[in-house]
């Protein structure tokens, strides 16, 4: 039996917590949050840019985060934090850490469009060991521990996700996302997207990294690149992907680490996942870039 010891009750005075449910009830909360701030309406003048306006915060990010970070720091003092809207730039020491995007899909929301969701993810001495990608307009809770499996929680009930069988690319439906700041680099992935675009079914560009790889796990979508992530829009999706049977590279085929910022993320199949690094490099080297 896979020693969890991520999943064990731990007593905080009378109170007993399962880390696991901790973590998807509190990602389901800020979710709610979220849809309550939406049902309100946003104001133009709650949506702030951090570079410009292709690159915005809402009220609801930052309340997300602070109620978030608040049920952490209550039940999890020992814990470190790494969230989008408070972080600085480097991972927390504490060898347990939570890695969080509280509105992942900022643009979407901002829209009403129902593409967004909570992250969250449980670091363990370099490696994460929960993930979490909740989708509060669905209803569906993508969840998973190292070693127990990927699964969606939809209704109250646990579905067991397996990656998609598709074995190559022509048939395969991929997505992925351009930079904050690609008005300052236009070329920015436009030529991997048209090569991949043209070899593949299709290329969606949803605008939630997290949503997409949770579908990735879903067995939705085949495969997903992108470059320049943070460690919260990608950490919890790397693990359901590997927990869900796929694979999850840097651009380089290197594998993924908790300081990678660029992804291929795939259901593991040779002919999706090499395939895809192997289009890339192609342009790259066609440019001369490496
Ligand atoms: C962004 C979304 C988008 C991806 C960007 C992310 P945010 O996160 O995941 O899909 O292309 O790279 O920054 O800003 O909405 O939390
Ligand atoms: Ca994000
Ligand atoms: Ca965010």
């Amino acid at each position: 039996m896979v020693h969890r010891p991520w999943s064990i009750v731990r007593s905080i005075g009378a109170f007993h917590l399962n880390t696991l449910e901790f973590a998807i009830d509190l990602a389901q909360r800020a979710g709610e949050l979220l849809l309550e701030y939406r049902r309100r309406g946003l104001p133009e003048d709650t949506i702030r840019a951090k570079t410009g306006h292709f690159d915005i915060v809402t009220e609801a990010d930052v309340a997300s985060e602070r109620l978030i970070f608040n049920a952490i720091r209550e039940a999890f003092p020992d814990h470190g934090f790494h969230g989008e809207e408070s972080a600085n730039h480097r991972l927390p020491d504490e060898p347990w850490f939570w890695v969080v995007d509280p509105l992942d899909g900022t643009t979407n929301y901002a829209h009403g469009l129902p593409i967004f969701a909570v992250n969250l993810a449980l670091i363990h001495d370099g490696l994460p060991v929960l993930g979490v990608t909740c989708d509060p307009s669905s209803g569906r809770t993508y969840w998973a521990e190292r070693g127990g499996g990927a699964w969606v929680r939809f209704g109250g009930q646990d579905a067991r996700l397996s990656v998609s069988t598709i074995a190559v690319l022509d048939r395969a439906l991929l997505s992925t996302g351009f930079l904050a700041g690609r008005k300052l680099d236009p070329s920015h992935n436009r030529a991997e997207f048209t090569a991949l675009d043209l070899r593949s079914q299709s290329v969606r560009r949803l605008g939630s990294a997290a949503l997409v790889l949770a579908w990735v796990a879903a067995g939705l979508l085949e495969a997903y690149w992108e470059e320049q992530l943070k460690p919260w829009d990608w950490i919890p999706g790397w693990l359901l992907i590997q927990e869900a049977g796929g694979r999850v590279t840097e651009l380089s085929g290197a594998a993924a680490g908790l300081a990678s910022v660029s992804l291929v993320a795939s259901n593991g199949q040779p002919g999706i996942h090499d395939e895809i690094l192997a289009t890339i490099a192609g342009v790259r080297a066609q440019r001369g870039q490496s």
